[in-house]
């Protein structure tokens, strides 16, 4: 073993966890809202000491109490809490290839994980990256049982064409054939999908989202039931330092308290917005895991609770009247990256053109307020784009 693994922390990390077993009988919503912060006080202390018992980019309480509540929600036995969910994704992935390995991802992914994978992994690690429709698994089993792969990575719902991907099936191929998998659950959170139930190896999630809920802080989490892989990811996040702060982790924790109530109201709202925009006759490629005729809508119901705050679509317009005439109009809509807020936010994906995606495919995060004002925003836009010259 070599010298930085006999660095590695002193603490054992993986007693903080211990307790979730016991609670493992309570409720999801008991959960959000019991485990982790076991200060005594209603609100989780910030514990900002950089050093102490242990070195804080090692580990410190504020991040232990995220840590546990995140891995009761997700089922599993360690989680690791770090600075952003573009990190939770990246760290596993140096964590656990080496050079020479292949590894096959969904040709859908966030961009950012997109560039990496893509661009960063074969240049810095030599990592051989086929990108592929996972929804097409008989096309997986073949690609995977031709060249063996080390690692499998998808999105429970991709960003941003929002294809489903079967887990499941996934999950027993790519271990028929030694591969482990990797699933970035951020559209979903544990509320809707729980990705290690479904035999995913690694399950991470940008806690910036959904997870927070409230558009302040950037967070990330990787969770696992091996041990060998949480030893990996810690000894990574000792190389890397990317881990999450004392205050985003009391901020994420005090978010993961409501996120049940949180969740329910942005499907309520977003399977109302979908409703509303299927009525208009120059929405074009509506796409919803909730609709009927979204490809993988079977799926879907089999995996989601519901069905996520993620609207797609196209409007039968120029890129520049979008930009110059529709955008400007809407006012509860911003226009905005992100999503998983409390805000409703709209953004023309043209970033990620890279991928193939039209430049006037539009997302829709549909956030917290009353839908029958988002319905009237939008509705003000449509007007002006649409119903007047
Ligand atoms: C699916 C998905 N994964 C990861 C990320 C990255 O998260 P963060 O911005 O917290 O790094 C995003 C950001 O939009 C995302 O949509």
């Amino acid at each position: 073993m070599g010298k930085s693994e006999d660095l590695m922390p002193k603490i054992d990390r993986t007693s903080i966890f211990e307790k979730n077993v016991e609670l493992s009988a309570l409720g999801f919503d008991t959960r959000c809202v019991e485990v982790g912060n076991y200060s005594g006080r209603s609100a989780m202390p910030i514990y900002a000491s950089v050093t102490g018992s242990e070195y804080q980019r090692h580990g410190d309480p504020s991040r232990d109490a995220v840590s546990s509540c995140i891995a009761s929600l997700e089922n599993a036995k360690y989680t690791l809490v770090t600075a952003s969910g573009v990190s939770a994704m990246t760290l596993p992935m140096l964590g656990l290839l080496q050079a020479g390995d292949r590894i096959i991802c969904h040709h859908d992914l966030y961009i950012w994980t997109y560039f990496f994978v893509r661009e960063d992994l074969p240049r810095i690690a030599g990592v051989q990256v086929d990108m592929m429709d996972l929804t097409d698994l008989e096309a997986f089993e073949k690609a995977v049982s031709e060249k063996p792969a080390r690692l499998v990575v998808l999105e429970t719902i991709a960003n941003p064409m929002l294809n489903v991907i079967d887990i499941e099936a996934v999950c027993k191929i790519a271990h028929a054939h030694g591969a482990m998998v990797l699933v970035d659950n951020t559209f979903a959170s544990p509320y809707l999908c729980r990705p290690l139930d479904l035999g995913a190896d690694i399950c991470s999630e940008s806690l910036t989202k959904y997870m927070n809920g409230h558009g302040d802080a950037l967070g990330g989490s990787i969770s696992t039931n091996s041990h060998r892989i949480y030893y990996r990811m810690q000894r990574m996040m000792g190389v890397l330092g990317c881990c999450l702060s004392p205050f985003n982790s009391f901020l994420i924790q005090r978010g993961l308290q409501t996120l049940s109530l949180r969740m329910e109201k942005h499907c309520d709202n977003a399977e109302r917005i979908v409703e509303y925009l299927a009525s208009k006759p120059f929405v074009k490629d509506l796409t919803y895991p909730g609709m009927e005729t979204h490809p993988q809508h079977e799926i879907a119901k089999k995996q989601l609770k519901r069905y996520g705050g993620v609207v797609c679509f196209r409007l039968d317009t120029s890129h520049e009247k979008l930009y110059e005439v529709f955008l400007p109009e809407l006012d509860l809509w911003k226009h905005w990256v992100s999503l998983g807020e409390p805000h409703s936010l709209i953004s023309p994906k043209d970033e990620d053109k890279e991928k193939g995606i039209p430049a006037d495919f539009i997302r829709l995060a549909v956030g917290l307020a009353d839908c029958g004002d988002l319905i009237a925003d939008l509705e003000r836009g449509f007007e002006k784009l649409f119903y007047k010259d």
